[in-house]
């Protein structure tokens, strides 16, 4: 038997018996299929299994997602993180309707002009949906072949993961029915046997014939990337509520962190913030400094202190919008932002 014959046979009979099965999105629906692989990026399949339904729900086709206001969908992602995800989804459902006439695009090529679709979204997109032989290459998958064929190349080096696209090129089943459940497999192997850490090799199917394994360098392969410097940016955040106990929140910038969402006034140092109470003509002398906390995100440790006031600004603020404590939850705010409010209000009674 050939090496990559063996390689698709035991995954695709390994994930029919042992993998995921009756996830939501296991449809051969190409919007749903795309909805999940974008939220499925950089989040865990539990949390996502939580907002699928609700987004899906509420925008059930490329056309309602298409005529959605970016606001709209903004607020049914927040807290899933990466908002660029979403604003992505936004102008990828616009493309379908005018560059497809709204007819799905099929091939991975076609799928790879949508916005925020890459290469190996692109590949689980047309294997899953529309049964191609195109491959996914993510870190999961990246680490599996690492493993399986005892390659100890930087995965950081783009000629070596042009070796892998090729390599996993090579393992494609030969029937296009086998797709779902090969990708499937491929998704499942990395995700629940072939983890990083404390792999399962006993339960893998490709135990075998797996070079790292039979050469005791499980723990060393794939070869860890460098680790990228996690940097502390602070941020000041401004809670001013109005007569009628609104909080004052302004639409962030779409580009930098939290791009789009609603957040209370926010700045990278105290001069801005000092600057910005005098245009509302706030007493800065009453500003109450709260608890600083931090909040991770992939590259940054942000430490987040919060001001408060008892002033009450003039109610007409250009850019700001005033919104009821019991409301918040309906704007796109950052979850950090949300946690906090709920938290201050439940310390109020
Ligand atoms: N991660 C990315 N795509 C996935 C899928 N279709 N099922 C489970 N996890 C995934």
């Amino acid at each position: 038997m050939r090496q990559s014959s063996n390689f698709s046979t035991r995954l695709i009979q390994w994930q029919q018996q042992y993998g995921r099965h009756r996830l939501p999105w296991q449809v051969k629906n190409p919007y749903a299929v795309w909805l999940s692989e974008i939220m499925l990026q950089q989040t865990q399949v539990a949390t996502v299994l939580d907002y699928y339904p609700r987004f899906l729900n509420r925008f059930p086709d490329v056309e309602s997602l298409a005529n959605a206001a970016e606001d709209d969908i903004l607020s049914l992602w927040a807290g899933l993180g990466y908002y660029s995800r979403a604003r992505n989804l936004h102008k990828a459902s616009k493309q379908i309707i005018e560059q497809f006439s709204g007819e799905f695009p099929q091939t991975r090529i076609e799928l790879e002009t949508l916005c925020g679709v890459g290469r190996s979204t692109a590949a689980a997109i047309s294997a899953f949906a529309f049964n191609q032989r195109e491959t996914i290459l993510d870190g999961n998958v990246k680490r599996v072949l690492c493993r399986v064929y005892g390659l100890d190349g930087n995965p950081q080096d783009k000629k070596f993961e042009n070796q892998l696209w090729q390599l996993a090129e090579s393992l494609l089943p030969s029937e296009n029915s086998d797709m779902p459940a090969y990708t499937q497999g491929l998704m499942d192997l990395g995700a629940t046997v072939c983890k990083r850490t404390k792999p399962l090799c006993h339960e893998c199917p490709m135990s075998n014939i797996c070079e790292a394994k039979k050469q005791n360098r499980i723990a060393e392969l794939p070869r860890k990337k460098t680790a990228v410097e996690v940097q502390t940016l602070p941020l000041y955040w401004l809670i001013v509520r109005n007569r009628d106990n609104r909080i004052l929140l302004r639409k962030r910038p779409a580009k930098g962190i939290w791009g789009g969402l609603y957040c209370v006034p926010c700045f990278e140092n105290l001069v801005d913030l000092y600057q910005y109470t005098q245009t509302l003509n706030l007493d800065s002398d009453g500003l109450n400094e709260q608890a600083a906390f931090t909040h991770r995100l992939t590259h940054r440790l942000l430490m987040i202190t919060p001001f408060t006031t008892d002033d009450k600004p003039s109610e007409n603020i250009s850019d700001g919008l005033w919104i009821a404590q019991e409301n918040l939850a309906d704007y796109g705010l950052p979850k950090p932002l949300l946690n906090y409010l709920n938290q201050a209000q439940k310390n109020l009674f």
